[in-house]
């Protein structure tokens, strides 16, 4: 099993090589960076040291060196500077993104590709228009939204986030929809209150302000890892896990031709199924807001990967 990582210099890719190489889900991870090779390099050489033994190569290369490649994760980003939501960084990101999905496309072009630069659901579309790939094979990574719901809903009842069910769907981003209809309790679905619906609403899409607020220059790499090594175990041990990931959907939800996250059932090849929900109303509210604001952005790809 070989996994590429590109942007594996950041703050997403190098916690994602490290923990994907600690949990034994590779026989080989490549890791790609950008300017920073020397980032790069270093990360490469300390986690080679940290996982000796274990039977995994880690090494940096470039593109030429992806071919054989099962799963690509590409975190890679233009540096934007502080943002408040994430698709502000879409503009900037387009063009690399493309010649990125262009590169794994002549390298690897079987492999499972895993989008995890923001913003997710049009970069994936990204990945679909510019390189053709079938849309079972390409997700956007989103699923850091659902266990922060489960968190928060966990910290509600007291209870422990494993005890909890519930799923976040549409955009990986400020519009996401928060599916309490899902919520359940040690398998029991739970009726919550408005105010703390809205409460747990305000505070989940916001997370990733409040780090961008506290000026670290890093972002939610430890939960990327964790959330990463869920996806990849599920695609090479065909477990069937359903995860919500940013899928370019076919009529699933009402939609067509638009990448947004949805609960995807994951397996040999990638995504297998999708799980559709019956929505309660506020929710379909919700993803109707959700899709007007991701059909704008789908436009802004068109436009730019006509030019
Ligand atoms: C997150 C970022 C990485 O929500 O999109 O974790």
């Amino acid at each position: 099993m070989k996994i590429t990582i590109i942007g594996a210099a950041g703050s997403v890719g190098a916690p994602a090589a490290f923990y994907l190489a600690a949990r034994g889900l590779a026989d080989e991870i490549l890791m790609i960076g950008g300017k920073r090779q020397n980032v790069l390099k270093q990360h490469a050489m300390d986690i080679s040291t940290a996982v000796s033994g274990m039977g995994v190569k880690i090494r940096a290369g470039g593109y030429e060196d992806m071919g054989g490649s099962d799963i690509v994760i590409n975190s890679a980003g233009v540096q934007q500077g502080l943002i408040k939501d994430r698709m502000e960084m879409l503009p900037k990101n387009i063009s690399l993104i493309r010649d990125i999905a262009g590169e794994v496309k002549k390298h690897c072009p079987d492999a499972f590709f895993i989008t995890a630069s923001n913003p997710v659901d049009p970069l994936n579309y990204t990945v679909y228009k510019s390189a053709g790939f079938d849309r079972h094979q390409i997700i956007g990574y989103s699923v850091n939204d659902t266990f922060r719901f489960r968190e928060m809903v966990a910290a509600e009842y007291n209870v422990e986030p494993g005890q909890v069910e519930g799923v976040v769907i549409g955009e990986h981003g400020s519009t996401q929809v928060l599916l309490f209809s899902t919520v359940k309790i040690d398998g029991k679905p739970v009726e919550i209150d408005e105010s703390t619906k809205q409460r747990i609403r305000e505070e989940v899409p916001n997370i990733l302000k409040r780090y961008e607020e506290l000026q670290a220059g890093r972002t939610a790499g430890w939960t990327c890892a964790m959330g990463f090594a869920r996806i990849v175990n599920a695609v090479i041990n065909d477990t069937k896990e359903v995860i919500p990931c940013s899928v370019v959907l076919d009529g699933e939800y009402g939609q067509q031709d638009l990448s947004m996250s949805v609960p995807a059932v994951l397996g040999k090849g990638g995504v297998k199924d999708i799980i559709e929900y019956e929505l309660a109303p506020d929710e379909q509210e919700g993803l109707k807001t959700t899709t007007e604001t991701l059909n704008k952005a789908k436009k802004i790809v068109d436009e730019a990967l006509s030019q």
